[in-house]
């Protein structure tokens, strides 16, 4: 797909906080440092739109990112300055939001994301894809199972559901694995499992690497969702 531009507009830590819900949104969920910054990143070929850190913790609000904006004032929007109400037809938000599962977080904290999360999928009128990004490597964790079971109950029938397997440019290592293509077969039973499990229907499932770009057209075919809202 051809992105014109991307832009941060604002960031959200309550649903007053939110954006105008004039366009679509693709959201990005995921545990602390799967890569849901660095996708954004990947699928819109840029180095920092989003920031990332090696550090799990690092993104602590909803950040919205508008992508195929109005064109011709991108030298005059400054980071954070974005104007609102000036879009194109096809604009759309993709959302990084706060990773879950990581200790070092304040409870009080986790808590507070977790809530906004939950109502945000349940209520949020713009809402169109929802992205879970689970580590390719690892496969899914107590938190993803949960999310998971909390969108097969909530999700509205507009939302479409996709899972994305992260970092698979690297090759699993350890007992009993049996490489399947970068992520091991054992990983992915698990997550087609937990998917069965929690009634998130057949939900798509990609394989992505933000270093090799892996995933980056099958993810814009589901963001394209989003832009037809
Ligand atoms: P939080 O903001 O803490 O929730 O984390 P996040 O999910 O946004 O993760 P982020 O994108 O910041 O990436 C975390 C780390 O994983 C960074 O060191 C990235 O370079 C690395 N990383 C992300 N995607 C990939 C990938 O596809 N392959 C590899 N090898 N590393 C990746
Ligand atoms: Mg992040």
């Amino acid at each position: 797909a051809l992105v014109r531009r991307t832009l941060f507009n604002t960031g959200a830590v309550s649903m007053e906080g939110c954006p105008e819900a004039d366009r679509g949104e693709a959201v990005f969920i995921g545990r602390s440092n799967v890569g849901k910054s660095s996708l954004v990143n990947m699928v819109t070929n840029r180095k920092s739109l989003a920031y990332t850190s090696k550090r799990p913790g690092k993104t602590q609000q909803f950040n919205y990112f508008a992508v195929n904006d109005k064109p011709g004032k991108e030298k005059e929007v400054k980071y954070g300055d974005y104007v609102p109400g000036d879009k194109d037809p096809d604009s759309f938000y993709m959302v990084d939001v706060p990773g879950f599962g990581f200790a070092k977080v304040p409870e009080k904290q986790r808590q507070a994301w977790s809530d906004f999360l939950a109502e945000y999928i349940k209520n949020r009128s713009t809402l169109r894809v929802i992205f879970h990004l689970i580590d390719g490597r690892h496969g899914p964790i107590d938190e993803d199972n949960n999310i998971m079971k909390q969108i097969g109950e909530t999700k509205p029938d507009n939302v479409q559901y996709v899972i994305v397997l992260t970092k698979a440019d690297k090759n699993v290592k350890g007992p009993n694995v049996t490489n399947m293509g970068k992520v091991s077969k054992d990983v992915l039973d698990k997550v087609i499992d937990t998917a069965r499990k929690n009634n998130v229907g057949t939900a798509p499932i990609i394989l992505t690497s933000s270093e090799t770009k892996l995933g980056r057209d099958e993810m814009w075919k589901y963001m394209r969702h989003a832009a037809e809202a």
